[in-house]
């Protein structure tokens, strides 16, 4: 999506605000359910699974597809990541290649319980233009089952297809103006009806909740959205300490390690963004294949694979989160080689969620203030920074992760290029960027 100079309004972030309308009442108090560790679904009613149809074209928003899939399978829902292309695998806008479930003609005959569109250009338009796609969505607005899309997908997608009649609606900033005024909502969200829309890749988090809160309740949407982190205020948002200029003469490279197990959604977050400040990243799988899968079954191709991407230095090294994928990257001699070089160069590294005790372990945040996934942190020995989200240490930068992600590529951006480029990132993907 190109930058806007457009003024954002209601841009609240995704952080402090809860999904704004319940529309399905949630359970008795007491079933507070943990939707990570256990089934969300208490009652033998509500005991069939969850459908939904996430739909990918080339040049869709990969943050959103992945937000979107990562968060609604994380509540339960049993999702499916179409393609609308004739191969599976698409790229998507800022250069991810993403490797869909299914191709969009076996969904067909299906019955969803929500079909949600991802945004981005031409992602958008390749959904417009798939007729089973379209099909599909339609029936499921008259079948009065749940629908939405967001960024650009409202704008270039629903009003074409007329399903936006009589309903109000939101989309990206820079796509307001199609649509008819009277029905355009300036909010993070829109929930009319069965109808839910949202605005871009940094309210995506709310959009998906706002689904989940719909599908399973409220207090399932609680109970997600606070392992996702995405609830800012009990800590602060960013801290810098020992600070040392992180500013490059020519084009900064980064390389992104990742292995089966990687969390989809902070690879594709930090990837996305950092590309989007036109930083040159490069994701390396530790893995035989290119491609891997990532912790909630996202297949992500990879550029390269960390032999051939080890060739080349790089200006900064971040290691993405998810425990299984943190294991196996631990287990990689050539990152561990790299990042050692790294350090001993005093070139910038860093890491998310629990990878930041990856790199204690191997001798790289001595002396240095940290921070990590508030289930790791406890395995951190040195110096933790506990209440922030991100931390910086002279060239060392550690991160939560999930919820906290957006703010951490900002923060890189910020510390590469200076606040205006890390603002005008922010504001493209509609995040509130944050003060200081
Ligand atoms: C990693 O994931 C790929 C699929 O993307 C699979 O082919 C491969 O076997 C997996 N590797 C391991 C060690 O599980």
């Amino acid at each position: 999506m190109a930058a806007l100079a457009i003024p954002l309004f209601n841009c609240v972030p995704f952080s402090v605000q809860a999904p704004r309308k319940v529309v399905t009442s949630p359970p008795a108090a007491a079933t507070r359910a943990s939707p990570l560790t256990t089934s969300p679904i208490s009652s033998p009613l509500s005991s069939l699974k969850k459908k939904v149809l996430v739909p990918i074209g080339m040049g869709t928003e990969e943050m959103e597809a992945v937000i979107l899939v990562d968060v609604l399978r994380r509540a339960g829902a049993d999702v499916l990541m179409a393609s609308v292309e004739s191969e599976l695998e698409v790229e998507a806008s800022s250069g991810t290649k993403l490797v869909a479930d299914v191709g969009i003609a076996e969904c067909a005959d299906e019955v969803f319980d929500l079909v949600a569109l991802p945004g981005g250009m031409p992602g958008s338009v390749r959904l417009r233009d798939c007729e089973v796609l379209r099909r599909i969505t339609v029936k499921q607005a008259e079948d009065q089952r749940l629908y939405g899309a967001i960024c650009a997908a409202p704008a270039v997608a629903l009003l074409p297809w007329g399903l936006h009649k009589r309903k109000q609606i939101t989309c990206h900033p820079a796509f307001m103006d199609k649509l008819p005024s009277f029905r355009a909502v300036k909010s993070n969200i829109q929930v009319t009806g069965k109808l839910t829309t949202s605005r871009g890749p940094g309210t995506t988090f709310e959009f998906a909740l706002s689904f989940v809160e719909q599908l399973f309740g409220g207090d399932v949407a609680e109970g997600v959205g606070q392992k996702l982190l995405v609830h800012t205020d009990d800590y602060q948002r960013k801290e810098e300490f020992n600070k040392v200029d992180w500013s490059f003469n020519q084009t900064p490279t980064v390389l992104v390690p990742v292995a089966n197990g990687s969390e989809e959604m902070e690879v594709v977050m930090l990837v996305d963004i950092l590309r989007r400040a036109k930083v040159n990243v490069v994701v390396a799988s530790v893995e035989k294949s290119k491609q891997i899968i990532a912790s909630q079954s996202t297949k992500i191709v990879a550029d390269t694979n960390i032999a051939d991407a080890s060739k080349s230095i790089y200006d900064l090294i971040i290691l993405p989160g998810g425990t299984a994928g943190v294991e196996r990257l631990q287990k990689s001699r050539i990152v561990k080689k790299l990042l050692r070089e790294q350090m001993e160069a005093g070139r910038i590294y860093g890491g998310i969620c629990s990878s930041p005790v990856v790199l204690q372990k191997q001798g790289l945040l001595k002396d240095k203030i940290a921070t990590a996934h508030p289930y790791a942190i406890a395995k951190l020995t040195g110096q933790v920074a506990e209440k922030v989200g991100v931390v910086i240490d002279g060239k060392v930068i550690t991160s939560k992760g999930l919820g906290t992600v957006i703010d951490f590529s900002l923060a890189i951006i910020g510390k590469l290029f200076g606040h205006s480029r890390a603002r005008s990132v922010a504001e493209g993907i509609v995040f509130e960027y944050p003060k200081s």
